[in-house]
């Protein structure tokens, strides 16, 4: 298949360019390089011996982007492409809507252009409804609390919208938890310039000397030992279900909706320990005030993607720090 791959150079984007040639398929990536480096290209092509098709286009802008549809034959479309700070949503709304709602409509606009019907969309566990029932199941109730989680709603309502009006139109809606880790090569992972607001991107920084230790937030929440629970899942297995996903382009509903979790909850203070004990190196921490926003506990009900598209992670908690401290580590 030629897969135009939109944000393709970002974390979990290149990730998956790896399993599309890997597993027999032609990327085409459309990045606009706003978090992300050209330099994530060069390694790619380098990694895969390959000359992946790049368009540096900022998507925004539909002109440009349809060159894309114009020059390629596109069979399907897996799109990453998107900001992703729920910190910064909350700030500037109107900045988030733009991008992520508006570069998705002139996406979907082109594709009816060009009678593409296939498409898998980056969606978000944010946009679960806190729920006392765990685990989480693709049809409990949904609801958002910030710009961010509700982008990625109502992508998800135009999306199965658009099912309504074209039988022929096929989406695949994959529900990501927590992705961290790198890829096994150490040569792709999460760049973070800065300080980081995620877990995993904070303790790298803490083992690497630049962050004294890290701010655990809140130890009173009703969880193992109080501190927040999440759904942890290795980049790359997060990158392999994106393939698997493709199956259902082949199912007879025209909207198909996928939790991509591992099913295991974590505490911050589990994955203090593992990541000690995966590195080897102390994590010094302190307790500090609920970060507002937070939920206590949430983690996937991951049996439908396995029954449906038999995708099933296979790394555990270990290699995902070893591997996201091996990044970070050689990353300079
Ligand atoms: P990322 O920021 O690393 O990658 C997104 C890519 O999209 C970046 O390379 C960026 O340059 C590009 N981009 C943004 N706006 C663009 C535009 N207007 N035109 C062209 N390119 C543009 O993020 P990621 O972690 O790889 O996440 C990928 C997708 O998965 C996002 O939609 C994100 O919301 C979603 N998601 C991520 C997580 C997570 O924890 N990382 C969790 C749930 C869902
Ligand atoms: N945490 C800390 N200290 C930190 C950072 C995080 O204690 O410095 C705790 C949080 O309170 C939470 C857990 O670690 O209990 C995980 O927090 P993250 O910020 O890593 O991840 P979230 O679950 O808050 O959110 C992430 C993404 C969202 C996405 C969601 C579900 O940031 O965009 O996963 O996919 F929607």
């Amino acid at each position: 298949m030629n897969i135009l791959i939109t944000g393709g150079l970002g974390y979990i984007g290149s990730h998956t360019v790896i399993e599309c040639i890997n597993n027999g398929h032609n990327a085409i990536i459309v990045d606009n390089l706003y978090n992300s480096k050209i330099e994530v290209l060069h390694k790619l092509n380098k990694f895969l011996n390959k000359d992946i098709t790049f368009y540096k286009i900022d998507m925004q802008d539909i002109k440009e982007l349809e060159n894309v549809f114009k020059e390629n034959k596109i069979d399907a479309v897996i799109h990453f492409a998107g900001y992703k700070a729920v910190g910064e949503s909350v700030e500037k709304p109107l900045k988030y809507y733009e991008n992520n709602i508006g570069i998705t409509i002139n996406l979907l606009k082109l594709m009816e252009k060009y009678g593409v019907k296939k498409i898998i969309f980056s969606s978000s566990a944010t946009v679960y409804k806190e729920s006392k029932i765990l685990p989480l199941t693709e049809n409990m109730p949904l609801g958002v609390t910030n710009p961010y989680g509700r982008s990625k709603l109502i992508i998800e309502e135009i999306l199965q919208d658009i099912a309504f009006s074209d039988k022929d139109f096929k989406a695949v809606i994959l529900r990501y938890f927590n992705p961290i880790g790198a890829h096994i090569s150490g040569l792709f992972g999460e760049d973070n310039n800065g300080i980081p607001n995620n877990l995993m991107p904070y303790i790298v920084k803490v083992a690497k000397g630049e962050l004294e230790y890290l701010r655990v937030f809140g130890n009173d929440y009703n969880t193992k030992d109080g501190t927040g629970v999440r759904d942890y899942i290795h980049v790359v297995d997060l990158a392999k279900a994106h393939i698997k996903a493709i199956k259902a382009f082949d199912f007879s509903k025209n909207i198909n909706i996928y939790n991509i979790g591992t099913g295991t909850g974590y505490s911050v203070l589990d994955i203090v320990k593992n990541f000690e004990k995966a590195t080897g190196i102390h994590i010094p921490y302190k307790i500090v005030e609920r970060r507002s926003g937070d939920i206590g506990e949430y983690y996937a009900d991951s049996k439908k993607a396995k029954k449906e598209i038999d995708f099933t992670a296979e790394y555990g908690i270990l290699e995902m720090c070893k591997d996201a401290w091996n990044y970070e580590k050689n990353r300079g």
